[in-house]
This record gives structure tokens, C-alpha cells and sequence, in this order.
């Protein structure tokens, strides 16, 4: 069988380290494998949930496709589509916010995260935001998402309003439980300053992230300035344990290199930090130059890039708009 895989990205700018890591460079190998059916989407609804400036957020939208290009997604192969163009996403949006419960949105921790403090003052967007996920997901019948560890919780709910519809309005199997495909390891990385954080697009440190437009000197001085410990690298991934920043700095050489956190503690156990740095630089100089250089060179060809946004929101509303046909139906519209 097929697997359908969908997944999104908000164009917020900044895309990092821990996207390519945790989600983008996933997208790819599932991109190669010619068994699958792939839909990456630039998510600008999503992205609207926080305040943005019109003419950065259609920038944003670009850099995101330039983004996806360069990392190897082949847009011959993949649909890639900005989520605004495809109405039938607001539309079911809508349809499962009728379906999904308070109690459930209410226990979501990356609302509370991102509210804060000033909850009163969030947009509703903000808090709904999980169920214009399911939406997406499930209008295109997907099997497997894609998605760093932050996502995981999102995905539950996905599953649970999905099963509610299917057992609401009795259709078994309407919509399709979808598999979320969280990497075992590096699913999730930290911010380069505080092995507590994750690594973000919003955190106004720059220095906490490698942006993937980084250039090679950056890469260099952001590695250099990393938070680390004084002790040298151990030689059991036991011994990481409440080393939080020295977790995540081996922890991105494995994942980079393609490797498992025990063997790159194998080659460098007893070596010091700043050893280690030169070689983590290294290979992410040797591994993000091209994509950084290719999305600049990219950057400049908007047309292009606005034709596999036209070209991919065609493929996906022929798609969506079956299924919210079906939906309609179901519902009694
Ligand atoms: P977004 O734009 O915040 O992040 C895009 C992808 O990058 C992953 N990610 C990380 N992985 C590892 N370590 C990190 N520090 C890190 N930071 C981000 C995210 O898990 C994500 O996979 N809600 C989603 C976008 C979305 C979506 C969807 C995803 C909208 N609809 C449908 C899947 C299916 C988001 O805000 O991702």
C-alpha cells in the first residue's frame, strides 16, 4: 500500500537546524522512496496566528519552498502548496472545531507555551491552531506525518477528532488514523544556549539557533559560543544524561552525520570540547553550505517559485475539495 505522507512548515521565518534535523531532512527520504505519495505544505494560516507584516510573510512563504528545494524535496515528485490557496482547509477547520472538545485543546501544552502569561491577550487562532492541523491532515486521507517531537501532542488530537467524526456520524474509517513519524533520536533539537530549550525560530537570541541561510563563519562563531560544560566527552550516552547541552551538540553530529549517538561518543570520548566543535563545525559547514547557498540562489527566482506554489495548490484543491464534498454530504449540508 501507498503510504500518503503529509506534512507543513510555517513560513515564519528562520527556518533552523532543528526543522531540517527534526522534520525537513525526514521529508526528503520519504520524497526519494517512489512507494510514497508526498504533500508538504507551507502553512500561512498557521503562521497568521501571531501577528505578521504582509510583505515578510509572502517573502517567508517563498523562502519556505526555496527552503524545501533546496534541502532535495524534487516539487516534481511532492506537492508543495501554501495552505491559504486551498479553501477547503479554513472550511474544515471550521467543520472540526464543532468536533473537537475544549477539554482536549485545553490540555494542549504548546498554546500554553506560546500564550504565556498573557493568555487573555492570545488570538483565538492561536489556541484553535491544533484543529487547522487535523484539517489538513485528514483532507487528504494521510497515512504518515512527518514531524519533530514539539508536534506529537497536535498528532494525538488529530487522531482522537478524527475517530470522533468517523464514530459521530457513523462512517468507519471516513477519515483515515494517521501514523505520526517521530525520529527515535533526534527528534528534537535544543537551542545552542540553553540545553533545557528547544531550538526556535522565535528565540531573539540568534545565537541560540543555526538558521539554514547561515553562512559558513556564523555556522563557525554559533558553534564556537555554544553552551557546553567543563567536563570532556564521556564514553557511555548514560553519562549525557544531566548534561543537557552536551546531549545536544553530539546529538546534532549524529543526526547530521547519520550516525548514532554511541558511536560519535565512541570517536570522540575523552576528547575535549573545543575538539569536538571544530569537527561538529565542520561537518555542518560541509552538509548546510549547499542548501544555504542554493535557497539564496533560489531566492531570486520568484517566478519559479511561485509556479510550484500555483501548480502544487491546484493538485492539493483537486484533493481537499473531494473530500469536503464527501464531508458536506456526510454532515447534511
Ligand atoms: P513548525 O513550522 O513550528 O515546524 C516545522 C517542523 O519542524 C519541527 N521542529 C523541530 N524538530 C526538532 N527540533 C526542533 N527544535 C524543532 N523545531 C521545529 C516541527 O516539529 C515541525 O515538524 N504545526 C506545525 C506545522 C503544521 C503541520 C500540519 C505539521 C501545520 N499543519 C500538518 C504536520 C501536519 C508547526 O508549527 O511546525
Amino acid at each position: 500500500m501507498k503510504k500518503k505522507i503529509f506534512s507543513g512548515v510555517q513560513p515564519t521565518g528562520n527556518l533552523h537546524l532543528g526543522n531540517y534535523l527534526g522534520a525537513i531532512k525526514n521529508f526528503v527520504s520519504l520524497n526519494n522512496d517512489n512507494k510514497n505519495e508526498c504533500i508538504f505544505c507551507v502553512v500561512d494560516l498557521h503562521a497568521i496566528t501571531i501577528a505578521q507584516d504582509s510583505i515578510t510573510l509572502r517573502e517567508n512563504i517563498r523562502e519556505t519552498v526555496a527552503t524545501f528545494i533546496a534541502c532535495g524535496i524534487d516539487p516534481k515528485k511532492s506537492i508543495i502548496f501554501n495552505q491559504s490557496k486551498v479553501a477547503a482547509h479554513s472550511e474544515a477547520a471550521w467543520i472540526l472545531s464543532c468536533v473537537a472538545r475544549m477539554g482536549w485543546l485545553n490540555r494542549m501544552t504548546q498554546f500554553k507555551e506560546k500564550a504565556g502569561k498573557d493568555k487573555e491577550n492570545a488570538s483565538v487562532g492561536l489556541y484553535s491552531y491544533p484543529v487547522l492541523m487535523a484539517a489538513d491532515i485528514l483532507l487528504y486521507d494521510s497515512t504518515h506525518v512527518p514531524v519533530g517531537n514539539d508536534q506529537k501532542q497536535h498528532l494525538e488530537l488529530c487522531r482522537d477528532i478524527a475517530q470522533k467524526f468517523n464514530n459521530d456520524f457513523k462512517v468507519e474509517n471516513f477519515f483515515k488514523i494517521p501514523e505520526p513519524l517521530i525520529q527515535k533520536e533526534f527528534s528534537r533539537i535544543m537551542s545552542l544556549k540553553d540545553g533545557s530549550k528547544k531550538m526556535s525560530k522565535s528565540e531573539t537570541s540568534d545565537l541560540s539557533r543555526i538558521n539554514l541561510t547561515d553562512g559558513n563563519d556564523q555556522i563557525l562563531n554559533k558553534i564556537k559560543k555554544a553552551k557546553t560544560d567543563s567536563l570532556p566527552i564521556p564514553s557511555t550516552v548514560k553519562e549525557l544524561n544531566d548534561r543537557p547541552e552536551a546531549r545536544n551538540l553530539i546529538g546534532i553530529y549524529s543526526s547530521i552525520s547519520d550516525s548514532t549517538l554511541e558511536s560519535s561518543i565512541q570517536k570522540f570520548s575523552g576528547k575535549n570540547f573545543s575538539d569536538f566543535k571544530e569537527n561538529l563545525s565542520e561537518i555542518l559547514i560541509d552538509k548546510l553550505s549547499p542548501i544555504s547557498d542554493e535557497i539564496k540562489r533560489l531566492l531570486k527566482e520568484k517566478s519559479y517559485l511561485d509556479e510550484i506554489l500555483e501548480e502544487g495548490s491546484k493538485k492539493a484543491e483537486n484533493i481537499a475539495s473531494k473530500k469536503i464534498r464527501e464531508i458536506h454530504d456526510i454532515i447534511g449540508f
